[in-house]
């Protein structure tokens, strides 16, 4: 075999077995390293068990999704796992059919096999945190709305807010840079400038930091900002964000253990899931200094 140079074809192998032992990992947006995380997870638990992963981007984009399922069922994987789908369930599940699938990112209502974390209990600790270091005028960038951990995460804010007697103000972002950006820019340049800003990811929240910086507004003093996700990014900006964390790379090898389990356990009954607790990690960019420090 070695002096042949031969090669097993996994094709040809997956003609008798109906196993490829491939699956399909699709997500919403492969700039994101939120994302970018949770497909080293997924792929290193998936090779650790002799599987390989055949990555697709939906760029947040549902037709796309779709045509990414097909196209996986068609190159007859074993399993798939769909991350952060702003698709309805029933879409998912009937595009994916008998394919084992495991959602990620979505509550575990809604899907089977899933794998996520409290986005409204994540959301009210950041604005808590918020509340705590003084701040009283709180801001939420949303995500879109069609997103559900967007929708739980806006929840979150507005239960914190009128918990503490406030009215909040939300305006939509796309989970992208430059709307963080671009929104933070008419909020801060605005006649009612807040003193705190919650963004419903880390991208937004760093878009909103070079907002403030390019209008010479000091953050965390004039403006403390929160973001989400803990993307490693999130360390290594100037300042340092303050975020809730979403462990991201946990979350992927926990959904291929999930449809590992699927796959090889007949015994298996019911359904798995797996649930991940938000946590505040705290930085620079919302701790106020008191006037005598
Ligand atoms: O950063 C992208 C966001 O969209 C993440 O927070 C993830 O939870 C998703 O829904």
């Amino acid at each position: 075999m070695k002096e042949l140079h031969y090669q097993p074809n996994r094709i040809a192998r997956g003609l008798v077995s109906r196993r490829t032992s491939t699956i399909g990992l699709l997500i919403p947006d492969v700039a994101n390293p939120f994302f970018s995380e949770m497909a080293r997870g997924v792929e290193d638990a998936a090779i650790a068990k002799g599987y390989s992963v055949l990555l697709c981007n939906s760029d947040w984009n549902p037709e796309r999704e779709q045509m990414y399922i097909e196209l996986l069922k068609g190159r007859w994987v074993d399993g798939i796992v769909v991350v952060g789908s702003r698709s309805q369930a029933s879409a998912i599940e009937a595009s994916v059919g008998d394919t084992p699938l495991v959602i990620v990112d979505r509550r575990s209502s809604e899907f089977k096999w899933s794998v996520w974390t409290d986005n409204c209990q994540g959301a009210v600790l950041a604005v808590e945190h918020l509340l705590a270091m003084g701040c009283t005028n709180i801001v939420h960038i949303a995500g879109p709305n069609d997103s559900p951990s967007a929708q739980e995460r806006r929840k979150g804010y507005e239960q914190a807010m009128s918990r503490a007697g406030l009215a909040g103000k939300v305006y939509e972002g796309d989970f992208r840079f430059a709307s963080g950006f671009h929104i933070a820019t008419m909020i801060l340049e605005g006649s009612e400038r807040p003193d705190g800003i919650f963004a419903a990811n880390d991208l937004m929240a760093i878009g909103a930091l070079q907002a403030a910086a390019k209008l010479g507004i000091e953050v965390p003093r004039d403006v403390a900002v929160v973001g989400y996700d803990n993307i490693p990014t999130a360390g290594y900006v100037s300042p340092s964000l303050t975020t809730i964390e979403q462990p991201s790379y946990e979350m992927g090898a926990s959904a291929f253990e999930l449809l590992f389990e699927q796959l090889t356990d007949d015994s298996v009954q019911g359904v798995r899931k797996a649930k991940f607790e938000p946590r505040l990690v705290v930085r620079h960019s919302s701790v106020k200094k008191r006037s005598s420090e």
